[in-house]
């Protein structure tokens, strides 16, 4: 009697072993409203409230044709035991499978999908026909998986679609009719970490002409060497064009708009903006000499580069955030600089700069964050700041500068924080004033400079009194110290 329950007992173990359960399921428990919106203008969109559903275990494609069938044949389920119908199936998320092809029979039971994702599923090919019932489909992830080649006209029945997800797939090339047909609200497509190795501006012509939503199209990490005009566009326009990590030596555009352009991480000697217009332009780690800053640039980051001059075009440029740290001797790039009235951040750290001429900040009276970390500093003139009332954070660490007189920084009104730390200072002349100096400091760092242990104690305490935050290094190797700092 007790055998025979026990081989019982083991047959009902052996049928809920985890291998058994296994099996393919398709289970919806959320029902929600999402939400998605832009990465740059932050309009959103809405959809739903639907059912997310999970299809998962599906080892190939016939399986799931079957268990799509049995799920429409029978009614079935949520959570708390309600009936769902195909209809209220917003989106369909595909987990632990294996593909190969898309099981398009899903889009047609499910008429009212809105989003599809299934990533890492050995998808090794699509075609346009498997989308032909997509009338409503907003979002489409395929990503991490084996695509190689896109057909023409790809996208053409997804009349709907906003976001595009083809990254980490093997992709060798995008021409002229990819994207031919595709919708007009279609504003994000991600192809980054393919091997793509030619980009031509008029393949982009779908999805980038003036009366469709402004589209951000990601080729971060692809392997692209050049970019050609193979016949002329007019006014496309980009949200976003990122193109890091790609092999580009040189870059030129047509007649086009960009609203954020990423170049950083290529092999760029030339950069040339003769006929479009770039808004943010991030180039850094590269390989140019020069620059032209053209008349719509208002963000550039370019540092580690080997720049020392640049050209600026236009007598009012609109430049407000300017990041050139890490370049070689940027002395030469002064003059323009000065022009540059509505810079309200300034980055040259790790540049070497030398001298600071007295009318260098003159005109940057919005200047609000100033870097000059180790540029080879080593007099700063008299009231070389004395125009830039709104500068809040000011960083001179690293240079060469044996004395400092606060006097020097008369004009900062409104300067928060001070770094004058790895100097050569003895001492600091007129810190007793500093208050009456910069009123608002509420940080200085000091450290790293070369300062007598007596008078270092002195300057502590007078700031320490002001309620001025004395910011300490982390370690100091210094036998001798006063509250971690160094002193001689
Ligand atoms: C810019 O436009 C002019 C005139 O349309 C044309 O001659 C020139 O080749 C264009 N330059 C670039 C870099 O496309
Ligand atoms: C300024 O540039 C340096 C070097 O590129 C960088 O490490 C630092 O983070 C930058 N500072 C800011 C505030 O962006
Ligand atoms: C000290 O180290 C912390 C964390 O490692 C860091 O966030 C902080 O900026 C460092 N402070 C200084 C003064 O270097």
């Amino acid at each position: 009697m007790l055998e025979r329950f026990l081989i019982v007992f083991v047959a009902i173990m052996v049928c809920i072993h985890p291998s058994y359960q296994r099996r393919q399921t398709f289970k919806c428990n959320d029902y929600v409203t999402e939400t998605t919106s832009y990465h740059r203008s932050g309009i959103s969109f809405r959809m739903g409230p639907h059912y997310i559903c999970y299809l998962s275990n599906v080892i190939q494609v016939s399986s799931a044709i079957e268990i799509v069938d049995e799920i429409i044949s029978h009614a079935f389920v949520d959570g708390n035991s309600a009936i769902i119908e195909p209809r209220e199936v917003g989106a369909i998320v595909v987990k632990n499978s294996n593909f190969i092809v898309l099981p398009s029979q899903l889009f047609n039971k499910f008429r009212n999908l809105l989003v599809f994702r299934a990533s890492d599923v050995n998808l090794r090919q699509i075609s346009r026909e498997d989308f032909r019932d997509t009338e409503h489909l907003t979002i489409l992830h395929l990503d991490r998986n084996q695509i190689f080649d896109l057909e023409d006209g790809i996208l053409m029945y997804l009349k709907r679609l906003q976001r595009l997800d083809l990254s980490r797939n093997m992709i060798t090339a995008i021409n002229e009719d990819t994207f031919s047909g595709c919708s007009s609200d279609l504003y994000e497509v991600d192809l980054s970490y393919n091997r793509i190795t030619k980009l031509d501006y008029s393949t982009l012509i779908p999805l980038a002409h003036a009366k469709k939503l402004s589209v951000e199209l990601n080729l971060n990490f692809n392997e692209i060497k050049e970019i050609h005009e193979s016949h002329r566009v007019d006014h496309l326009t980009f949200e976003a064009l990122q193109l890091k990590n790609n092999l580009l030596e040189s870059f030129t555009c047509p007649d086009i708009k960009i609203g954020e352009l990423h170049l950083e991480n290529n092999r760029l000697q030339l950069l040339s903006f003769d006929n479009c217009s770039v808004e943010y332009l991030i180039v850094s780690q590269n390989h140019l000499n020069w620059l032209h800053i053209h008349g719509d640039l208002k963000g550039l980051v370019a540092s580690h580069n080997k720049i020392s001059s640049f050209v600026v075009s236009g007598a009012d440029t609109e430049i407000y955030h300017f990041d050139l740290s890490e370049n070689e001797n940027i002395n030469h790039v002064f003059p323009s600089l000065k022009e540059m009235n509505e810079m309200q951040f300034l980055n040259l750290s790790h540049s070497f700069i030398g001298v600071l001429e007295p009318e260098t900040f003159t005109n940057m009276r919005e200047l609000k964050y100033l870097f000059l970390k180790d540029c080879g500093i080593e007099i700063i003139p008299f009231e070389v700041f004395g125009n830039n009332k709104r500068m809040m954070t000011l960083d001179i660490s690293d240079n060469l500068l044996e004395t400092i007189d606060l006097h020097m920084f008369v004009g900062l009104d409104r300067l928060k924080i001070l770094d004058i730390s790895g100097n050569k200072l003895n001492k600091i002349d007129g810190f007793e004033r500093v208050r009456s100096i910069l009123p608002e400091l509420s940080e200085i760092r000091i450290d790293g400079n070369r300062f007598e242990c007596n008078d270092l104690r002195v300057i502590l305490k007078t700031f320490e009194g002001l309620g001025i935050n004395v910011i300490m290094p982390n370690y100091s190797s210094h036998s001798k110290s006063v509250s971690g700092i160094e002193c001689y």
